[in-house]
């Protein structure tokens, strides 16, 4: 929604700078008509500066207020799941969590750059983040069907990086464990 009214608005301000350009263009032939419209137009630009100003507060509250992302999952609250990369593993506070509910997965790194990658079984690519040292990422995503899921790298870090995987088991919300994860 918040999309749809900043494009209406873009829309219409356009529309507007549009009209003021063909009118100023098709109006001031000469510098001596000129010179009134300039005097006027310059009356009015302190005002016009503090209205677009507050425009644009406006506007920008309204519109980034839901900034970085929609979750779209109703704001239900999150399985967290603590990921660490190391050389050449990874580290899962659990590995189970419930499908059709969204899991917080922060993810971290030991050593160096590693990037935490979720596979369905079908090799597919469902989201990813990087894991980096000293800083933790936060990936949120909601698991459509029960399964198990594969975790890969997907930055080399050194020799064994290929080696770097483990599995991620998603079970049905009917076997919901109160509580959350494990
Ligand atoms: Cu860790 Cu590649």
């Amino acid at each position: 929604m918040p999309q749809q009214t900043a494009w209406l608005v873009t829309v219409i301000l356009v529309a507007i700078l549009a009209a003021t350009f063909l009118r100023i263009v098709s109006t001031a032939s000469s510098s001596a008509e000129y010179e009134p419209i300039a005097k006027r137009a310059t009356s009015w630009r302190p005002r016009l500066f503090w209205l677009l100003a507050l425009f644009t507060v406006v506007v920008l509250a309204f519109t980034l207020r839901r900034l970085p992302y929609s979750r779209g999952d109703g704001g239900a609250p999150a399985q967290v799941v603590r990921i660490t990369g190391s050389q050449w593993a990874w580290q899962l506070s659990h590995d189970t969590v419930q499908s059709g509910q969204p899991v917080e997965f922060q993810v971290t790194s030991n050593d160096v750059n590693h990037g935490f990658g979720i596979y369905d079984a079908q090799m597919r690519l469902l989201a990813q983040v990087q894991a980096m040292p000293k800083y933790t990422n936060t990936l949120r995503y909601t698991f459509a069907a029960p399964g198990r899921y594969t975790i890969r790298c997907l930055e080399y870090c050194g020799m064994v990086h290929h080696e770097m995987r483990t599995e991620l088991i998603v079970s049905g919300p009917a076997a919901a464990v109160t509580g959350g994860g494990q």
